[in-house]
């Protein structure tokens, strides 16, 4: 069967990342557009990345009969309003963490796609980040027995792109930008089982005068089985990029280090071009990272997605795993709000933004 063509809308960090890992599973898919709003940059990134055809208004990309399946890197504002323009094209989506910004937008991505025809994937890449699997598969042998608690952090010195920063434009901060793959990676591991509560501590440390935003937080999950999911996310952490889980059960536990532990232990009194994701220096003591994207599992995830177009793979990420997240966030930011636990289903009507629920506590306490 012929390979899935993959528009890409978005041309800088995340966009980069997805052309590199579609090019590197051949097989399955290729890029045949990108779409980018800033002058010159679908072009430049066209070239680049060896893509034929270049817009800059997405819609136009979306009448491209190449283009089977779009795969969204754009700000998480706009989630939302591009699945549901692409659905309407036909097209299937592959849309970035976080799914979108409020659970209307949720709702409406998964109804407008199933309408459609078309599918709604959500890019979660710790569910193929090869370290993470192969702990998923040991605990699923029952290496550890029933599985109690499962960690995961993600920390890094803060996001590149203003619009993060920006919380009209995120919908939130660390635990939006972040908490959101710990909190699908602890759903996943422990069997997408239902989530019993919710309690966070957020707080915004180091950048005050930078974000509204929450730079540093902590989630605790109860699922239903009585097992316990930890997600520390951190825009305050220098020294690079840090992701990171811990499972602990009655017969064992494993630890994986995603990028240390993948790295090469270095010196350099010179440097050189690059270790790891935002990594300020390369002298000194450094843990250069190698295949950064297949260690992530990236080019994996494409690659399923670009499978399950085809009918081949089902999906183990989609919509509904992006609104589970969603329904978190909120239960979270609203938790922090409140100081106290918040119990699920927690399904608020009319939040602009999940930090809202933080921010504007009696929001929260309206919707208990
Ligand atoms: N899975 C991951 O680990 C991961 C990593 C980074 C980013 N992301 C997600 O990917 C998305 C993009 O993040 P990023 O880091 O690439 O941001 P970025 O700021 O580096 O890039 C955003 C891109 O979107 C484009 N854009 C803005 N408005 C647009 C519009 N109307 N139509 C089309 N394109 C438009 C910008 O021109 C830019 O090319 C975010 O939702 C982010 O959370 C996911």
């Amino acid at each position: 069967m012929s390979k899935v063509g993959i528009g890409i809308v978005g041309s800088r960090f995340q966009a980069d990342c997805i052309a590199t890992s579609v090019r590197a599973m051949p097989e399955e898919m290729e890029a045949v557009a990108v779409a980018s709003p800033t002058k010159g940059h679908a072009e430049t990134f066209a070239r680049r990345h060896g893509i034929p055809s270049f817009y800059s208004d997405y819609r136009e990309m979306l009448k491209n009969p190449a283009v089977e399946m779009i795969s969204i890197t754009a700000p998480n504002r706009l989630h939302a309003q591009i699945t549901l323009d692409a659905a309407t094209a036909g097209k299937h989506v592959v849309c970035e963490k976080p799914l979108c910004v409020t659970l209307e937008e949720a709702d409406a991505m998964i109804d407008g796609c199933a309408k459609a025809g078309v599918l709604l994937l959500y890019a979660e890449e710790l569910f193929f980040a090869p370290k993470y699997v192969k702990a998923k598969q040991m605990a699923d042998e029952g290496a550890f027995g029933r599985i109690h608690l499962v960690k995961q952090g993600e920390k890094h010195s803060g996001p590149h792109a203003d619009w993060f920063w920006d919380v009209n434009q995120s919908g939130g901060g660390a635990l939006m930008d972040l908490g959101c793959h710990g909190i699908a990676f602890c759903w996943w591991f422990l069997g997408k089982q239902k989530v019993k509560s919710v309690y966070a501590q957020l707080s915004t440390q180091v950048n005050g005068k930078r974000t509204q935003g929450d730079d540093e937080a902590i989630t605790i999950i109860e699922f239903e089985n009585g097992a316990i999911g930890m997600v520390e996310s951190s825009w305050n952490k220098p020294g690079g990029m840090d992701d990171t889980i811990e499972v602990f059960g009655d017969k064992g536990q494993t630890y994986a280090d995603m990028l240390m532990g993948n790295a090469l232990p270095t010196y350099s009194e010179t440097g050189f071009g690059y270790a790891v994701e935002k990594a300020s220096s390369t002298k000194g003591w450094t843990y250069p990272v190698f295949e950064e994207h297949w260690n992530y599992g990236f080019p994996q995830e494409m690659r399923h997605f670009a499978r399950c177009v085809r009918g081949k793979e089902t999906p183990i990420s989609d919509g509904q795993t992006g609104r589970v997240v969603q329904e978190v966030l909120y239960a979270a930011y609203a938790s922090a709000g409140l100081g106290k636990k918040i119990a699920l289903p927690f399904r608020p009507k009319g939040i602009a933004k999940p930090i809202d629920l933080w921010k504007k506590p009696e929001l929260a306490q309206a919707a208990l």
